[in-house]
């Protein structure tokens, strides 16, 4: 199997599982764009956040306003950018889109925001990545309609104020502790986005079963689903590979058996941990003694990127209770020793 790999954020790597379960982008992920619900009904979980949203649009959309700015955070792959396209869809407005990285000058910032129609969305994805002299001119842009920019330079430039017309930033990203707090403030709805419940990730494994014409039976679905990191995009790419499997060596049929017997030929265990995750755990284990130990040591002994752990793999260790961060470093629980085989030597760890 060969899967370009495009994401910048991390090496790449030979074995299967590690490249089927990082949550970033692949070009395979070009088929996402036909599994995205459009419409908030369609979009499953969150329901906290969902809930909070319809109330805030049918309010914006009865007073003829447009949304307040919104701000969604979460681990990637939990479906940020396919929110920011529904705010856009069920408001009935454009949705632009840009990123961080993307607007390298305040010029080029100023040219997105003075050609938006009334109304519309401007959505911009790893808003964290933005340089702080853009950042700047979202200030007055976002509480105002206004921006100043500068035309000359030297002694005869001047500073002319721009009037814009009303417009929605939707800013998504995976880290917003990085995120400046006047930037942070001027976001009226702030919504996080938490892992999916294996119950959820099932319906969502159901309907792009469905979508992509894969006869799978509920346990099948429920298989995958326990085994995909609460991440509909794992959810999706997951469903896809054990398609091949049971096209291959079974009927093309995901029973719960096809799914189990798949996913252990990727080396993805029955918590949904991968190489990754496991070689994280053992080597804060064995080398260690299971903690506290910090970020930047783990993941220069296991050759990973800071950054991956941090965003990628910890949010679901410590969801299932695997891994805690203390303010000494982080630290693997009793229950990772057990799930690991090994035997518990350290002092009792915080559990949840
Ligand atoms: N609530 C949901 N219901 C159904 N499918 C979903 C849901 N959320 C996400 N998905 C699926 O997961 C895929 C990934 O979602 P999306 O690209 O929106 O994640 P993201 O949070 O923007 O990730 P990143 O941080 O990497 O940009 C989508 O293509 C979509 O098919
Ligand atoms: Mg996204």
């Amino acid at each position: 199997m060969s899967i370009d790999y495009t994401d910048d954020k991390k090496k790449s790597g030979d074995a299967n599982d590690e490249i089927l379960l990082t949550t970033s982008f692949l070009r395979e992920d070009d088929g996402e764009g036909s599994l995205r619900p459009q419409t908030l009904t369609e979009y499953i979980g969150q329901e906290k956040a969902k809930k909070n949203l319809a109330i805030f649009i049918e309010g914006a959309k009865r007073r003829n306003e447009p949304l307040d700015h919104v701000l969604l955070h979460g681990p990637p792959g939990l479906g940020k950018t396919t929110l920011a396209a529904i705010i856009a869809n069920e408001m009935g407005v454009t949705l632009r889109k840009t990123s961080g990285p993307a607007i390298e000058k305040p010029k080029d910032l100023a040219a997105l925001l003075t050609n938006l129609n009334e109304n519309d969305i401007l959505f911009i994805d790893e808003i964290h990545r933005m340089n702080r002299s853009i950042e700047e001119i979202l200030y007055p842009a976002m509480e105002d309609k206004q921006i100043d920019i500068i035309i000359g330079q030297g002694p005869a430039a001047t500073s002319i104020c721009l009037e814009l017309k009303s417009f929605t930033l939707v800013g998504a990203t995976t880290r917003s502790g990085q995120l400046s707090s006047p930037l942070r403030d001027r976001f009226g709805i702030d919504l996080k986005l938490e892992l999916y419940t294996p119950e959820e990730l099932k319906v969502i494994v159901e309907r792009s079963a469905r979508l992509l014409g894969i006869p799978t039976e509920p346990e099948g679905a429920a298989e995958i689903a326990s085994r995909s990191r609460g991440t509909p995009r794992i959810a999706n790419r997951l469903l896809r590979r054990v398609r091949d499997f049971a096209e291959v060596v079974g009927e093309g049929i995901i029973t719960r058996a096809a799914a189990d017997d798949a996913l252990t030929q990727l080396e993805i265990d029955r918590t949904g941990l991968d190489a990754i995750d496991r070689r994280l755990l053992t080597s804060i284990i064995k080398n260690y003694g299971g903690g506290p130990v910090g970020l930047e040591t783990i993941a220069a002994t296991i050759n990973e990127e800071p950054v991956t752990l941090e965003d990628v793999y910890e949010p679901y260790l410590m969801q299932q209770g695997f891994l805690t961060r203390t303010p000494r470093g982080r630290c693997v629980t009793r229950l990772a020793y057990e799930h690991l085989g090994l035997s518990f030597t350290g002092p009792e760890q915080l559990t949840f």
